[in-house]
């Protein structure tokens, strides 16, 4: 199949290397003239681990092509996929369509014949409707349908997201679009997956509740962990006793800070948004949201807390900075507004992440970034670990403790081995069980 992908960001560049690894004639369009300049260098813009060496054997094979002129991306196309972005727009809240829009109006103008739109933007329910609209009024002499197919990739394991999909869902009440879209995905290299069909609508839907859900068991879990530290138990063991029933699955119990990234934060608010105008309230998901804003600056109290009750005139080594490991991405991490409130307590930060520095950089203002851990340990009054990054949980004791000032780690993510945190001399704080030297009590009485 030949396929056009719209939008060389993360789900786009993904989808598109993943599309031509199974077989298929790929063009990647962005209207960005430099970035499509840089991967036909074989420059990939984000950090993805494995993304670059697929996109460069795809792109040696001539599979995998890029560029900035869409009517040359169209021509003989079966299927467009449009994967633009659909931030929150700062005044509401509700998913900015505007991007997904513009396409489908230039799509309209530059198809040359017989084409499928498959929306891959996490967008409202009724888009679809609004895009067929769009194509429909340009009333050209040829077929042209709209289907839903939402993507469920995770940053950091998205290659393999893609590759062995739980499900691929397919919206459409079009036979023939629906066809071609199902052409696509059975294919050999995706062998196996489990196809959902459904209406376009009940698609869009499946998206945006699927990643309520979710971010709903995380927050679920959260609570349940400052619930552990006020009666003694500890989350570790609850949440593997709970996931282990197989209605609730052992996924995503892992407390921690509060979820962030590009979608959980954006989709719970759109969705429950959207639910308002339809005069729906979407109570269970709005909680969600209050609760995990609110989580996120009370780990920053944790750290007064575990630091004697201030951190005036201190200085904090944070490890990690991205919203989860593998991943450069900084969008809604749980590290902004700790790092803000630490520094609004008067605390000097020091930071170290091993890919999202850069991106870190445009936000932060008097962060001094280090060159690693321990360069980002010298001195410090307490280490806390925001990102679950594998380099942390195996990292040398005795030389952190020769870094910091004080041996106080503040494990936010529970990745780090208790016993030899203890063993090499260092209090231990940690969430959703009292640390080992300490009780979390305060912090949570002051929350
Ligand atoms: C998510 C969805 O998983 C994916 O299907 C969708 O298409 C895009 O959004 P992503 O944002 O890449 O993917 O990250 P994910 O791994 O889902 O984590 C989201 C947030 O939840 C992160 O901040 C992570 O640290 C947090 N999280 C996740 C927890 O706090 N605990 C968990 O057990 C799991």
């Amino acid at each position: 199949m030949k396929i056009t992908v719209i939008g060389s960001g993360y789900v786009g560049l993904v989808a598109g290397t993943c599309f031509a690894e199974i077989g298929h004639d790929v063009v990647c369009v962005d209207n960005d003239p430099r970035k499509i300049e840089a991967l036909k260098q074989g420059q990939v813009p984000i950090y993805e681990p494995g993304l670059d060496a697929l996109v460069k054997k795809n792109h040696e094979t001539g599979r995998l092509n890029f560029t900035a002129d869409l009517a040359d991306a169209l021509n003989g196309a079966h299927a467009a996929f449009i994967a633009v972005g659909t931030p929150p727009r700062p005044t509401d809240g509700h998913a900015d369509m505007k991007y997904v829009y513009a396409v489908a109006r230039e799509i309209s103008e530059k198809a040359t014949g017989d084409l499928v739109v498959v929306n891959k933007s996490t967008v409202p329910v009724g888009t679809g409707d609004e895009v067929e609209q769009i194509l429909l009024k340009a009333h050209r002499p040829f077929k042209l349908a709209v289907v839903s197919n939402p993507e469920f990739l995770r940053e950091g394991v998205a290659i393999d997201d893609f590759m062995r999909p739980d499900r691929v869902v397919i919206g459409s009440e079009n036979d023939w679009a629906k066809k071609i879209v199902s052409a696509i995905y059975e294919v050999d290299g995706l062998a196996g997956a489990n196809i959902v069909h459904t209406s376009r609508r009940s698609a869009e839907l499946i998206k945006y509740a699927a990643n309520a859900f979710l971010a709903m068991k995380i927050t679920f879990i959260n609570e349940i962990a400052d619930l552990c530290e006020a009666v003694g138990g500890d989350i570790r063991h609850v949440a593997n006793g709970v996931g282990l029933d197989s209605r609730i699955g052992s996924k995503f119990l892992n407390a921690g800070p509060g979820y962030g990234g590009s979608c959980f934060p954006k989709d719970t608010l759109a969705l429950s948004k959207t639910a308002r105008d339809h005069r729906v309230q979407l109570r269970t998901i709005e909680t969600v949201i209050q609760v995990n804003d609110n989580r996120k600056r009370a780990m920053a109290l944790r750290v007064l807390d575990a630091c004697g009750g201030s951190v005036h005139g201190k200085t904090i080594a944070v490890l990690g900075l991205a919203f989860k490991a593998d991943t450069d991405d900084m969008r809604d991490s749980p590290a902004i507004p700790v790092i803000q409130a630490l520094q609004d307590f008067g605390a000097t930060v020091r930071a170290y992440d091993p890919e999202a520095m850069e991106n870190a950089a445009k936000i932060f203002h008097d962060v001094t970034f280090c060159e690693d851990a321990f360069s980002a340990s010298n001195g410090a009054d307490a280490v806390i670990v925001l990102t679950e990054w594998d380099q942390f949980k195996t990292i040398d004791l005795k030389q952190l403790k020769k870094q910091v000032a004080a041996p106080l780690v503040i494990d936010l993510r529970n990745v780090m081995p208790e016993d030899a945190v203890v063993a090499a001399g260092f209090e231990y704080w940690c969430i959703g069980r009292t640390g080992s030297t300490t009780s979390l009590q305060h912090s949570i009485a002051a929350e």
